[in-house]
């Protein structure tokens, strides 16, 4: 069941997402998973939607918490770190959704090692959008709200 009030956004994080601001700047800039929160946080609900964030470095949990989304979110933004190049289970968790699911990567994972290129995810995905640093968050969401937007507005 969809809540009353602002439609929401759950924005998920996987593994080594937390430990933002001591990776390796040259590909992940200097900013915290806090600043990218809050900076979908605000592009959401100048969209006008309420945005919920969610962190974790275990796959189980992360599965249980897609499954527990999928009667209260509108949409999936999801930076799936490493897992996206591996885990099957995270792309079929995705899919039994059926809500739009968005991929966002910080770094220009085209042009980083060849494991990198490959998302088990993006075919249950209906965009992605990576290579902006921080920016990849807000780009992310705005692109999101727009797609809901033209859903219910039907354009
Ligand atoms: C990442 C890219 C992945 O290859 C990596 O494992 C990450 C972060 C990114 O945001 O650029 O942890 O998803």
């Amino acid at each position: 069941m969809i809540e009353p009030g602002q439609p929401r956004l759950l924005l998920l994080n996987g593994p080594n997402l937390n430990m933002l601001g001591r990776r390796d700047p040259g590909h992940y800039g200097t900013f915290t998973l806090a600043d990218a929160e809050q900076l979908a946080r605000d592009a959401a609900a100048e969209a006008g939607f309420t945005l919920d964030c969610y962190q974790t470095n275990h796959e189980g949990d992360m599965l249980e918490k897609i499954h527990a989304a999928m009667d209260h979110y509108r949409g999936l933004l999801i930076n799936a770190g490493a897992w996206t190049h591996t885990s099957y289970a995270l792309r079929d968790a995705l899919e039994l959704t059926r809500l739009p699911v968005m991929e966002i990567h910080i770094s220009d994972v085209q042009h980083r090692e060849a494991f990198r290129r490959v998302s088990v995810i993006e075919d249950v995905c209906m965009g992605k959008t990576a290579g902006l640093g921080l920016d990849s968050y807000r780009v992310a969401t705005e692109k999101m709200c727009a797609y809901l937007r033209s859903l219910e507005y039907g354009r």
